[in-house]
């Protein structure tokens, strides 16, 4: 405890001393968000993150989450230093997409136009004609649906049918999933909703088809948020990773929040409700990053010609966002 508490008073004094701010999202643990709050950073959604970021005065970010964040600020903001606490936190989605072979993809269809969620590398982004978060992803479909538009969609399957089935839209999908979504089971959601009948369903759109349909609320996680705290239910069953607890309790503490039923439990359970990449920021590597003047190690770098053409469509994205 006095490790922790020491860590956190040295981290506060290095963000000032190296005129750097925290950018955090929801997912990551309650210490690294706590913090964000406490020092004038933010916690929040992707689309959200990216935003801040940009805003945001201080020359350097720590973008605590995973690395497609990283970068989006980066690309976002070429004059700033961007650092991680560690560039080894990635996501199942970028793994899933590799460049070259959804470049090709894209060559195969060039009568499509191209939008890719946020959750892919710079090399992909630079490949498309948009970038969408969650948040807006519906809306931009719809929009795109009505001029008439086809669309590839990568790399989440399972959001890529729920925007084409909301937007009744023509999507061609890329099959990539989100390890942590994933593992949501439709009838362990039923289930507990016999214990807790007043309960309402919230869903991040990164889960199953089947999951997605007996939600009340589908959202990204700032959307989820905002129910939880709107709604006049007493009780919430929460579809996304755990991480979303911490900001969901503070909001609404007298509301009681579970955890939708996974897959597996313990050793049959590859996430849990929480991401592991998510959860390898920490205050000790956030201490090392602040400290090592060069920051080398952790420091994001984007090819400069990947960064402009991925410059344009993320652009798109916050103006569309607007
Ligand atoms: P949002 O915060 O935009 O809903 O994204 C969820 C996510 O998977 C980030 O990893
Ligand atoms: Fe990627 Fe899923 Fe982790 Fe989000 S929760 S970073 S989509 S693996």
């Amino acid at each position: 405890e006095e490790q922790r508490l020491a860590y956190r008073e040295r981290i506060k004094t290095l963000l000032r001393e190296r005129d750097a701010v925290l950018v955090a999202h929801y997912y990551t643990d309650p210490e690294i968000q706590s913090l964000a709050e406490e020092t004038g950073g933010c916690v929040s959604d992707s689309l959200e993150m990216a935003r801040f970021g940009k805003d945001h005065p201080a020359s350097t970010l720590i973008v605590a989450g995973v690395k497609f964040m990283g970068e989006t600020a980066k690309i976002l903001s070429p004059e700033k230093r961007v650092f991680m606490p560690t560039l080894e936190a990635t996501c199942s989605l970028d793994i899933g997409c590799p460049e070259q072979e959804f470049s090709d993809f894209c060559d195969q269809h060039p009568d499509r136009t191209v939008v890719v969620y946020a959750n892919t590398s710079a090399a992909v982004k630079a490949r498309a004609d948009w970038v969408v978060t969650s948040s807006i992803a519906v809306e931009l479909i719809e929009h795109l649906d009505r001029n008439g538009e086809k669309i590839l969609w990568a790399p989440d399957k399972h959001l890529g049918s729920y925007v084409r089935d909301k937007a009744g839209a023509d999507v061609l999908c890329w099959d990539g999933a989100c390890i942590v979504h994933e593992e949501f089971k439709a009838q362990g959601v039923l289930d507990l909703k016999k214990a807790y009948p007043d309960a309402a369903v919230l869903v991040h759109p990164e889960s199953p088809a089947s999951v997605v349909e007996i939600a009340d609320v589908v959202g990204s996680t700032s959307q989820l948020i905002k129910a939880a705290c709107e709604m006049d239910n007493d009780a919430f069953i929460v579809a996304t990773d755990k991480g979303i607890f911490y900001k969901m309790q503070q909001l609404a503490p007298e509301k009681t929040f579970l955890e939708a039923p996974t897959a597996g439990s313990g050793a049959t359970c590859r996430s849990c409700a929480h991401c592991p990449w998510m959860a390898m920021n920490g205050l000790q590597n956030m201490v090392a990053v602040l400290e090592d003047d060069n920051g080398m190690g952790q420091e994001i770098f984007v090819d400069p010609v990947l960064a402009e053409k991925a410059m344009v469509p993320l652009n798109r994205m916050l103006d569309f966002g607007q």
